[in-house]
């Protein structure tokens, strides 16, 4: 039985990433899962039955779902030049929208999704989950405590040895994608580095990216649904390495670097943050098998060199995000939430291939 206060929630993609959202939302006693879109009937089917999906719910095409007039809120999950159509079209429609990342292909059209959010008054949120994992919550703590001073310098990146997305798929084609891995993994870094330093402004970028695996068919990983198994060059045209040089408003930098392949001996993620007081690295990564995961802060007190190891609470992914969501739905202040952080993200990644387009530094302007 619906109450009052329950919200009905649907979820458009089928995919690994939607069905984080599938999950979330049908944990919470206060939430109905009701609709579903994909375009893989017997995954539809299949996780229609496992959801209580009405058949009459069950759409092949998102657009269907968004007129169906359903839902109040609305996750998408579908290939990335997907995220500005349907969002604006279900914000038009009064649903608020948690869009998976990126936000867009490019910051043009994550616009157009910030605009429908506030002209519908509706909330726009982006899923950025690995800020919610318990080592950049904790350290997000310490660096607002002040305890690393001012931070003039960060590293974040996020390296692949083999782990090339859906080759051959809607990941490996830029007019589905918008790019690579500067595009899919490194977004989440700059929205981790950006977040901890406190939002500064990106005032320029200067990129290069590279593309050495993809193109010769190396460097797959088995993630992805609908990737082929026979790939030729016209099936990536994104680049499978980035790396970016930022200059941040006030002064500091922050270097990023993502790969989906790359000749390393396994996949390495960090952000390393340096301060006038303090050093800190978050890493995880590590061998198969053996990962690994640190946090360290590198200090002194009273005139003392010390090593803090903080204890790191557990971590957040796919549910916090969507329990946020859900609470700025139901809050005080939702249209304070029209997608306009992520957009800055868009921004500087659209920088970013600008630069390595041109071969120079670009401009972010005021
Ligand atoms: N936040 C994270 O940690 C995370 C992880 C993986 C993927 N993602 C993001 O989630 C999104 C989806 O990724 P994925 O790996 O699940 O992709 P996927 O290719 O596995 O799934 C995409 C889904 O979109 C559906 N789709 C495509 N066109 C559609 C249409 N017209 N109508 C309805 N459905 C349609 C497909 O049928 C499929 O079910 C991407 O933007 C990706 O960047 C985020």
């Amino acid at each position: 039985m619906r109450s009052e206060t329950s919200l009905r929630a649907g979820v458009v993609g089928l995919g690994w990433a939607g069905r984080q959202h599938m999950d979330a939302y049908s944990s919470q006693a206060d939430v109905e899962l009701v609709a579903l879109a994909g375009m893989e009937a017997d995954q539809l089917a299949l996780l229609g039955d496992k959801y209580g999906i009405a058949p009459e719910y069950r759409f092949a095409d998102w657009a269907d779902l968004v007129a169906a007039n359903c839902v109040d809120v609305l996750s998408i999950a579908t290939p990335t030049a997907l995220h500005a159509p349907i969002a604006v079209a279900a914000l038009d429609a009064g649903i608020h929208v948690l869009s998976e990342k990126p936000m867009a292909e490019n910051a043009d059209k994550a616009q157009t999704m910030v605009d429908a959010a506030r002209r519908n008054s509706r909330v726009l949120e982006v899923s950025f989950n690995h800020r919610r994992r318990g080592d950049v919550q904790v350290l997000k703590q310490i660096v607002d405590a002040g305890l690393l001073g001012d931070i003039y310098y960060a590293k974040a990146g996020w390296l692949r040895r083999e782990g090339i997305p859906g080759m051959g798929s809607w990941f490996t084609r830029q007019a589905k994608s918008g790019g690579g891995p500067m595009m899919d993994i490194g977004v989440h870094m700059l929205d981790m580095a950006l977040h901890l330093l406190g939002e500064p402004d990106v005032t320029t970028a200067t990129a290069a990216t590279y593309a050495e695996f993809g193109p010769r068919g190396k460097g797959a990983s088995a993630y992805g649904l609908g990737r082929k198994t026979e790939v030729t060059a016209d099936d990536f045209d994104v680049e499978d390495l980035a790396t970016a040089f930022l200059r941040l408003d006030g002064g500091g930098t922050l270097l990023l670097e993502s790969s989906w392949a790359q000749w390393i001996p396994y996949d390495q993620c960090y952000v390393t943050l340096y301060g006038s007081e303090g050093g800190a690295a978050i890493e995880w990564g590590g061998e198969p098998g053996d990962p690994y995961r640190k946090l360290g802060i590198w200090t002194e007190k009273d005139g003392v060199p010390a090593v803090l190891t903080p204890v790191v609470p557990p971590d957040g992914g796919h549910l916090e995000t969507v329990l946020q969501f859900l609470a700025i739905v139901r809050g005080d202040a939702p249209t304070e939430h029209d997608g306009a952080e992520a957009l800055v993200r868009a921004k500087v990644v659209d920088a970013c291939y600008a630069s390595a387009a041109k071969h120079a530094e670009v401009s972010l302007g005021g």
